[in-house]
């Protein structure tokens, strides 16, 4: 025991690496029967001389080893707490994993262009129902019961008898029975159509219809606004190409074309849709339906042009992208190359 306090003290609290090393030590200086503590108990068989100054020697020790231990004490418990923060450390000025950033799907792009090219002529934007009725996919389009367009071959049916649309162009019906007009309305969505795959057709894809209706419209019109948009897209050069075609909602009835200049190699017409003056069935059926909603029929007498378009065609065309499967895919490798495009 008396090893201890020979062996000086006080580097042996100064050695401590731990506060339960340090609380051993305190209690074997210090403690009931700690080395310092039994030379003390020790004084009084010494004679007095010599029991004073021991006693001043030992107590002054006792002080110093008391001090000692408490400032070591307070060493460990700082340098404790400081390990356990770096060990726990969260910090929170690092910058967080990135998130795979998106970008838009190339059909958006060409939609929202479309839709600015067409809002800049004053269109507004309306939309309709995925999930479409006889009636209106078909039927009020003069489309009858045996026409073609209606074979299981193109036709997703649902067992209710109603269709998933094969056009946009049940939303002019819908948008007719809501609105009087005058108006001038461009219509984007999704169709369907019950049909193999391959590089040029797919069973779901996008069009963008559109509709207008006045007192006088001509022909002329229709083919202005389509060369409109033809340059909006393809740029100021821009032509556009009618061919006589049959769709039972108009009459006359066209495909049209666009010229587009190649850049980088020869131009050429790319078909972009049908289009055509409103029939007037289109317009009777309308008027059955508003009168059937306790509507007032104001259709008869009206003219309008109608158009409907693939901006498929145009984003195959414009991004050089081979194959239509590519859009609905969902390979993220094929929209990370539109990553920043779009506005
Ligand atoms: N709805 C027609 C189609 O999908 C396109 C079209 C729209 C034609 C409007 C004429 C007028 O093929």
């Amino acid at each position: 025991m008396d090893d201890l306090l020979q062996d000086d003290p006080l580097e042996r609290v100064q050695a401590c690496a731990s506060r339960a090393a340090l609380a051993e030590l305190r209690s074997a200086l210090l403690g009931r029967s700690g080395s310092l503590t039994s030379q003390l108990r020790s004084l009084g068989s010494l004679p007095t001389e010599l029991r004073r100054s021991q006693g001043a020697r030992l107590n002054a020790l006792r002080s110093q080893i008391e001090a000692a231990l408490d400032a070591r004490e307070a060493e460990l418990q700082v340098a404790e707490q400081e390990q356990r923060l770096s060990a726990e450390a969260l910090d929170l000025t690092l910058p967080a994993p990135p998130l795979p950033r998106g970008g838009p799907h190339p059909i958006s792009c060409v939609l929202d262009e479309l839709r600015d090219i067409f809002q800049a002529m004053g269109y507004r934007i309306a939309e309709g129902p995925e999930v479409e009725d006889e009636l209106h996919n078909f039927d009020a389009l003069n489309i009858p019961a045996h026409h073609p367009a209606r074979d299981l071959q193109d036709t997703f049916w649902l067992k209710d008898g109603r269709v998933l649309r094969t056009h946009t162009s049940p939303v002019q019906v819908r948008y007719m029975v809501a609105h009087e007009p005058p108006f001038k309305i461009v219509v984007p969505g999704k169709v369907y159509r019950y049909e193999a795959t391959d590089a040029t057709h797919e069973a779901m894809f996008h069009q963008l219809e559109g509709l207008l209706v006045a007192d006088q419209v001509s022909m002329a019109d229709l083919k202005g606004t389509l060369r409109e948009l033809a340059r909006g897209l393809f740029g100021p050069a821009a032509e556009v190409r009618f061919q006589p075609s049959y769709y039972p909602f108009v009459e006359p009835g066209a495909d049209f074309a666009a010229w587009w200049e190649n850049p980088k190699g020869p131009g050429k017409w790319l078909e972009l849709g049908g289009a055509g003056m409103v029939h007037p069935q289109v317009f009777a059926a309308v008027d059955q339906l508003r009168v059937a909603q306790g509507k007032a029929p104001c259709y008869q007498g009206k003219m309008g042009f109608a158009f409907g378009l693939g901006p498929n065609r145009i984003a195959m065309l414009r991004y050089a992208i081979p194959d239509i499967r590519h859009f609905y895919a969902n390979d993220p490798r094929v929209l990370a190359q539109f990553r920043g495009m779009g506005s």
